[in-house]
């Protein structure tokens, strides 16, 4: 009944990681490249439910424009937009406010996380930050829905809103959209702690890789990565239990398009003195050219405005029939 389409989203929050590269933007390219609908969209109402300076917004959401078409999303094939110009999203999320639970935004792990003892401190669109992904996603009736490990309890959700939005009216109308959770970097960790995953809001600047760095911070950064004294495994076995040489491996594996298997048994016996900097050469011979394009299009803000204006456009064409109908189901 639902033709595939894929959405998803990147909150422009700024410090784009290797993360958020591995795990989303270059995904998001191949998926573009198999010729399926791709819709992607800078999530700034999700960015403002913490605090954003406003200034410093503006320019994190023509900087994550730039990343994306620096990743290879093509603005001519897919839909690159700004959530903020297409105002159904904000319609659609109050609509999912009235079907969604307490309970259910309670359970979620990424709140709890996020809140941590000072929930009473929280904005309510922290809180709400679910339901208004879920309208995101349902806005364009999309069915499949490409994101790293973290976001998966958030999809699952999505799918539990549409079944009630469905139940309560006795309407199919909204599909269950499935969270793509594909590749080896699906959960890339942060250089300095490998239980904690590689974010934007990590306040150690060394944990993570920004896809703005130089190479010689990257290098540097990879050089002091956290790691054991082990040499590399000659098989994936010998990685169980070390979490931080697992994640390079799988960093060099996702960067080089190889299995983690192919890394290990290209790198047996070597130690990270050897593997550690190939890691930083790959690196920055995948991501030299993403941050230089990068900073080619942010010398034209009018370029990438102009780019998210029609992304706009065609994202509204979708989703205003779609915002339309669910408020005629709910009797408006
Ligand atoms: P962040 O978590 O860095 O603040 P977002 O919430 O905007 O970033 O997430 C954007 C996308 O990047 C999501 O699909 C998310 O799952 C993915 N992502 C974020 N961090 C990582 C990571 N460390 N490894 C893999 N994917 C990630
Ligand atoms: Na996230």
């Amino acid at each position: 009944k639902f033709t595939p389409r894929i959405f998803s989203g990147i909150q422009p929050s700024g410090n784009l990681t290797l993360g958020n590269y591995l795990g989303a933007l270059k995904r998001f390219a191949e998926k573009q490249d198999e010729g399926i609908e791709t819709i992607y969209c800078l999530v700034d109402l999700h960015a403002i439910t913490v605090w954003q300076d406003p200034e410093a917004l503006k320019k994190q959401t023509r900087e994550a424009a730039a990343a994306f078409i620096a990743s290879g999303i093509d603005p001519a094939r897919s839909v690159l937009f700004n959530q903020s110009q297409v105002s159904a999203h904000a319609e659609l999320g109050w609509l999912l406010n009235c079907v969604a639970r307490m309970g259910w935004m309670n359970r979620m792990t990424q709140w709890k996380d996020k809140a941590g003892k000072n929930a009473e401190k929280q904005s309510l669109g922290l809180f709400a930050y679910p339901s208004l992904m879920a309208a995101d996603i349902l806005l364009y009736h999309a069915t499949m829905v490409p994101v790293g490990e973290d976001q998966k309890q958030h999809v699952e959700l999505c799918r539990d809103i549409a079944a009630k939005f469905n139940h309560d009216y006795g309407v199919d109308f909204f599909p269950a959209p499935l969270p793509l959770i594909e590749g080896v970097a699906t959960r890339v960790m942060s250089l300095r702690d490998g239980s904690k995953k590689m974010s934007k809001s990590d306040p150690s600047d060394a944990s993570r890789i920004n896809l703005t760095d130089d190479a010689d911070t990257i290098a540097k950064k990879f050089r002091k990565a956290v790691t054991d004294p082990e040499p590399l495994p000659d098989s994936l076995e010998g990685l169980e239990g070390r979490a931080e040489a697992r994640n390079l491996v799988n960093i060099y594996a996702a960067l080089a398009d190889k299995t983690p298997a192919e890394v290990v048994a290209d790198y047996a016996g070597q130690g990270f003195g050897v593997f550690k900097p190939a890691l930083a050469d790959l690196a920055v011979s995948k991501l030299e050219p993403i941050s230089t394009e990068m900073s080619r299009l942010m010398n034209d803000p009018a370029e990438i405005d102009r780019i998210l204006g029609q992304g706009a456009e065609k994202a509204d064409a979708i989703a205003q029939p779609i915002l339309q109908k669910t408020l005629e189901i709910m009797g408006m």
